[in-house]
């Protein structure tokens, strides 16, 4: 496995890569959840390239940037048994040069949810996955559902500019007891660990529902909101029913629907997401 951090380096080492070639992004602190995108990249594609980055432009003033987990020596090794063929670990000076000025905005599906609580976040992801594909140039890009509107975003993206990636979206993979991997997880504490199974139960729930035939939108928001306000450790910030497609909330009865949500457990900030119905 080849590490590099300039961009000649990184350049030269792509151009000796067989096709096609599958790309896995990450920020690091690598987890089962990232571990999956790149299994998955190693059964589809010749060459397997992740990239671990930190990407400042995504996180808002107050957010975590200056305590977001890493540790590079663990990761590379993770990367290195799972048969990835090159890593691309940049500065901060090689991704956002002082005179960087250049910037992709997604609207629409940017809009709600995340993007309505996380100003600026999904510009942030946006510009730096359009990087990523330009200095890659992957045949495919591995994503998680975990981090549903992101990978909507970037499906936008990718239409709207033409980039010739196709963007595959991978399952969420989760903890024995429901909560979805992510490298924010290691800032959960004590009760906070059994607390944060909250947005599993959540969604659980009011998927059973679902199962049983409720099929109203307001009914499925109520009930996923009662059973995270049931839990005192638990601080909702918002919970979804929505279309999978469009982002847009939902109204009176649904056929399929993306359930989101974003729950603060303590000052650590959790999402997670469930698909409805056949998409
Ligand atoms: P990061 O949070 O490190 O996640 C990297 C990729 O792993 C994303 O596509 C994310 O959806 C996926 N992932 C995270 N947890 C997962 C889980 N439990 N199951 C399946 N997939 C999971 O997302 C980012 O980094 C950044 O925004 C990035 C795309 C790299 C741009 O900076």
């Amino acid at each position: 496995m080849k590490v590099v951090t300039t961009l000649d380096d990184l350049r030269h080492a792509r151009a000796g890569l067989l096709g096609p070639v599958g790309l896995v992004p990450t920020m690091g602190y690598l987890h089962e959840g990232h571990l999956s995108l790149a299994t998955r990249a190693r059964a589809e594609c010749a060459s397997v390239a992740a990239s671990i980055f930190v990407n400042p432009s995504q996180f808002g003033p107050s957010e975590d940037l200056s305590s977001y987990p890493r540790d590079l020596p663990r990761d590379l090794a993770m990367l290195k048994e799972a048969g990835v063929d090159l890593v691309w670990t940049p500065t901060p000076e090689i991704v956002y040069p002082a005179d960087f000025q250049s910037w992709i905005t997604v609207e629409e599906v940017a809009r709600t949810l995340e993007g309505a609580h996380r100003p600026g976040h999904f510009r942030g992801v946006a510009t730096m996955v359009a990087k990523l594909f330009n200095v890659f140039q992957p045949d495919r890009a591995y994503f998680g559902q975990k981090d549903a509107q992101q990978a909507a975003v970037i499906r936008q993206m990718a239409r709207d500019l033409n980039f010739p990636v196709e963007v595959v979206i991978c399952p969420t993979v989760r903890e024995p007891d429901g909560l979805a991997m992510s490298s924010r997880n290691a800032y959960l504490h004590g009760e906070q660990r059994p607390a944060a199974t909250v947005l599993f139960r959540a969604l659980s729930t009011a998927a059973a529902v679902y199962a049983a035939g409720e099929r109203d939108a307001e009914a499925l928001r109520q009930l996923m909101a009662e059973v995270i306000d049931s839990e005192p450790l638990a601080r909702r910030q918002y919970v979804s029913v929505a279309d999978p497609i469009s982002l847009h909330e939902l109204q009176g009865p649904i056929q399929r629907a993306l359930l989101s949500m974003a729950v603060h457990i303590g000052t650590t900030r959790l999402i997670d997401n469930l698909i409805l119905g056949d998409i």
